[in-house]
């Protein structure tokens, strides 16, 4: 048995019984991660007075994967409505509900942006805090381009990208519910994220392509997570197509 039909079957439900929770899990975990809290520096990003319009048909029709990219910046409102596509709160209130589906609205996937060039912002590794909706400064860095690249093992479309976006997973959140079944659960709610994100880059008449093929090492040192209890899960580079 491969490790992949001992993790199916250890973690099935079955009428007979679900499986027993591991008493290790860490309970109580929130769904928010703030570096503002600690410090960062923030960004505010400003919602658009009027949301751009598309047709969600012919949005679906068009979305394809993109792995060349001009040279231009991507502007800051494109960035906004991108991460708004992904985890954007729709339904505010003490648990926030948001716009891509979560199982039990536990909300394990954090969202990282390495901006390369965006339209004023500096270079760097920023993270999207919620509930406030802005970005906070994880790492300034002209090189982030490169990095990214180098953890992506060495995927051209990453360097041309004009950011990269690294989805983590604090897998407590998940876990606290769900024990181990919680991997499955984290890898199917960063694939709604990100399909979200992948639609309303080709509305927005940008291109995108979605990263599974990284270093797990040098992904998680790259947006500055242990890899332990937060570890990255996937990640997308935008840009204007070529
Ligand atoms: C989970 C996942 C991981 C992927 N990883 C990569 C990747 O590392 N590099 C890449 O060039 N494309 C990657 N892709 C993009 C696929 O190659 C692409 O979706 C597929 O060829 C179908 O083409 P389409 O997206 O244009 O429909 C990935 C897609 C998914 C869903």
């Amino acid at each position: 048995m491969t490790l992949l039909h001992e993790y199916q079957n250890g973690t099935a439900y079955r009428r007979e019984g679900l499986p027993a929770k591991d008493p290790h899990w860490q309970q109580g975990v929130g769904p928010f991660k703030s570096y503002a809290e600690g410090g960062a520096r923030v960004l505010a990003l400003q919602r658009p007075s009027t949301w751009p319009k598309a047709d969600l048909w012919e949005t679906l029709g068009a979305r394809r994967s993109h792995r060349r990219f001009a040279e231009g910046p991507l502007a800051q409102q494109d960035l906004m409505l991108l991460l708004w596509a992904a985890q954007g709160i729709t339904q505010p209130g003490p648990w926030p509900f948001r716009t891509a589906p979560s199982a039990g609205a536990l909300y394990p996937v954090e969202t990282y942006v390495c901006a390369a060039r965006v339209e004023g912002i500096r270079p760097g590794v920023y993270h999207w805090e919620l509930p406030e909706g802005r970005l906070a400064l994880v790492a300034g860095r002209n090189d982030v381009s490169a990095a990214a690249r180098s953890a992506c093992l060495g995927q051209d479309m990453v360097s041309q990208a004009a950011a990269t976006f690294v989805w983590s997973a604090v897998w407590a959140r998940s876990g606290q519910k769900y024990g181990d079944r919680a991997l499955r659960y984290v890898y199917l709610d960063a694939g709604h994220l990100a399909e979200n994100l992948h639609l309303a880059a080709t509305a927005l008449g940008l291109g995108a392509c979605m990263i599974g093929a990284f270093l797990d090492d040098a992904m998680n040192d790259l947006v500055g997570v242990d890899g332990d209890d937060e570890a990255v899960v996937y990640a997308a580079c935008v840009g204007r197509p070529k």
